[in-house]
């Protein structure tokens, strides 16, 4: 094509020279006699300038549209004082043109390429190729690029080794469904698609590789969500002959070279919090650290009360009592706190008790509050001095189920936080540890927090006897309240592993059918290992600060887990579904 320059990298050194250009218009003005063509592409903008001594290229130049494609040359010069444009990287320069070749023509673009978009997202979806030359896209997208290759130079350099597992396989439960693939050649039998490549990694330690590393698409059907997509990728890590510390100062070092170089992010430190210890003081696995507020513990102020909405959850072993303070919040309105309190019920709390602290030194005539008759005035102080209550504060209080107080006020905690802008840093990143091996499922039985291949902390004998208190070899990465990334020291001793699947209630049959050849690897001197997963559309949501991993990607899903470029998923036509042993149920409208 004998381009010899992108449109957006032409400078005043290029002055006086001749250049060839390619690429859409991004804009066309008419100013009488003069055309200006704003030409685009993946580098930037640059203004191109046609005159009537451009004779036919001029009337060409006068003919093209908005996203036509063209082959311009020109002359590089100055721009007059008057028309520099500071905001542009081209902006001291135009390019004179004296040759034009229209290369492709293009409909009316469905919707303004503009950055501030307005149009919905579907029709961005549906038109993604057009939604992606947008600049915020472009940007988004080669930033991305960067990301994960300064990842793999990381983790080359540090020995890790990329090493491809398969798509179509046996499923890997990381808690969602799978998606499943018919084979043709077994009738009746399917593939399922990896949830992430976890067994997989474990042996490839099995076999010795010693550092493992990969940026593998995963596949969950799972309810999806601003964070969550049915396809993502993870930068996959696993080795061998390590413990937590190794994992952990790996993905730091990794984590903060990342941000140092592509955000100049000097990342301190990460502090490392027990689960426990996250859900108590913060109602979350995911704290987001850069909120200075916390839950605090009231239960046992509240077990003589008469008002039954808190005494019942207080004499309650399953349920808690918390408060959450914000200093500053009196100013918050009636309104908003029934905003609030509809939030909080997506939750499912029933309701959400506050006390407006309006001048402390004046005892309970300095408070307001619907609910300081039913706590009683004694009580209404004490848990004033509990949370070292200040003028200007806002309580607000939960009480319930343990897990829904905790995820009520946890999320109120971040959405006060936002509304009131009350960060005290940009980024916080940190480690949660020490989760439990597993949690209670609603028909009473157990299910693992993580995957059933982590390690617990305590012996096998330990966790017979008392698996709802083990607690597991897995730490999560955790930014600005996101899950960045998990991961934990490994099973590598069989016969831990069938205490594991006992203790989940998945018997010999059934360990053996679904995970027979992890069994065996076990079995054949496999290394002590671990490693961890993140989330690499996530990580690149939270630098570019994009609200959705739809912005990150480069052909997402919508929120129903369609395609709306392609029209994903689609039917097939009876002989393919033949082929393959299968017969639709008749679909009800
Ligand atoms: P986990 O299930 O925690 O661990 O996943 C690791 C990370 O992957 C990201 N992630 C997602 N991102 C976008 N859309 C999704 N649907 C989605 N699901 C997960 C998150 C998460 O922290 N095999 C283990 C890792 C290990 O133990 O090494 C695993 O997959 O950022
Ligand atoms: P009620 O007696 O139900 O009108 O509740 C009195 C106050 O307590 C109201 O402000 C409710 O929002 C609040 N409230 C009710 N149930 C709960 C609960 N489970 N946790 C916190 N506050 C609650």
């Amino acid at each position: 094509m004998d381009r010899s320059i992108y449109c957006g990298l032409v400078r005043s050194s290029h002055i006086d020279e001749e250049i060839t250009l390619c690429g859409w218009v991004d804009r066309r003005r008419d100013h009488g006699g003069v055309i200006f063509l704003d030409l685009r592409d993946r580098e930037g903008i640059v203004q191109v300038v046609f005159d009537s001594d451009a004779g036919k290229f001029f009337d060409l130049a006068d003919s093209v549209r908005s996203e036509y494609v063209l082959k311009v040359t020109g002359k590089v010069r100055s721009r007059s004082d008057a028309t520099v444009n500071s905001n542009m990287a081209t902006g001291e320069i135009e390019v004179y043109g004296t040759e034009l070749e229209l290369l492709n023509s293009a409909l009316t673009p469905p919707f303004q390429l503009d950055d501030h978009i307005t149009v919905g997202e579907d029709v961005r979806l549906k038109y993604r190729y057009m939604d992606l030359r947008r600049t915020e896209m472009q940007n988004s997208l080669r930033f991305r690029s960067k990301i994960t290759s300064s990842i793999r130079n990381y983790l080359v350099n540090d020995g890790f080794l990329d090493i491809e597992t398969p798509i179509m396989t046996r499923a890997t439960p990381e808690g969602a469904r799978d998606y499943l693939i018919p084979s043709r050649t077994h009738a009746g039998q399917f593939f399922a698609m990896p949830q992430s490549p976890q067994l997989f990694k474990q042996m490839l330690m099995v076999a010795g590789f010693d550092r493992y590393y990969q940026i593998a698409k995963c596949f969950r059907d799972e309810d999806l969500r601003a964070d969550r997509q049915p396809e993502f990728t993870q930068i996959d890590i696993e080795a061998s002959f390590i413990d937590e510390e190794d994992i952990m100062s790996t993905s730091e070092t990794m984590m903060t070279q990342i941000f140092a170089e592509h955000m100049g992010v000097e990342f301190q430190s990460f502090p490392r919090m027990t689960y426990a210890d996250a859900m108590d003081r913060f109602g979350s696995d995911k704290p987001d650290l850069r909120i200075p507020l916390e839950l605090v513990e009231i239960k046992d102020l509240l077990k003589d009360i008469e008002f039954k909405v808190f005494a019942g959850p207080a004499n309650d072993p399953a349920c808690r009592v918390a408060a959450l303070k914000v200093p500053g919040g009196a100013e918050i309105s009636r309104k908003k706190i029934d905003d609030y309190t509809k939030f909080v019920s997506i939750y499912g709390a029933k309701g959400l008790a506050w006390i407006k602290v309006n001048a402390i030194e004046d005892g309970i005539d300095g408070l307001q509050s619907p609910i300081i008759k039913f706590l009683g005035d004694k009580v209404t102080l004490n848990v004033m001095e509990r949370l070292n209550a200040k003028n200007g504060d806002i309580i607000f209080f939960g009480a319930d189920k343990s897990s829904v107080v905790s995820e009520a006020l946890g999320a109120l905690r971040c959405k006060v936080g936002e509304d009131l802008n009350l960060y005290t840093s940009k980024w916080a990143p940190m480690w949660v540890i020490d989760f439990p091996m597993f949690e209670a499922t609603d028909n009473g039985g157990l299910t693992p927090l993580h995957h059933p291949f982590t390690a617990p902390s305590c012996s096998m004998e330990e966790l017979q006897s008392d698996p709802a208190n083990a607690l597991s070899r897995a730490y999560d990465m955790v930014l600005n309240g996101v899950e960045l990334g998990g991961g934990s020291i490994r099973i590598h001793d069989q016969k831990m592993q069938a205490v594991v699947f006992e203790v989940l209630g998945i018997d010999e049959a059934e360990q053996q059918e679904k995970f027979g050849f992890l069994l065996d690897a076990l079995k054949f001197g496999a290394p002590p290992h671990g490693g961890v997963a993140f989330g690499l559309d996530r990580l690149i949501m939270l630098m570019v600060g994009a609200d959705s991993i739809r912005d990150v990607i480069a052909f997402p899903k919508t929120q129903s887990a369609a395609c709306l470029l392609t029209n994903a998923p689609g039917s097939v036509d009876a002989a393919q579904l033949r082929e393959l042993n299968i017969r639709l149920r008749k679909q009800e409208d």
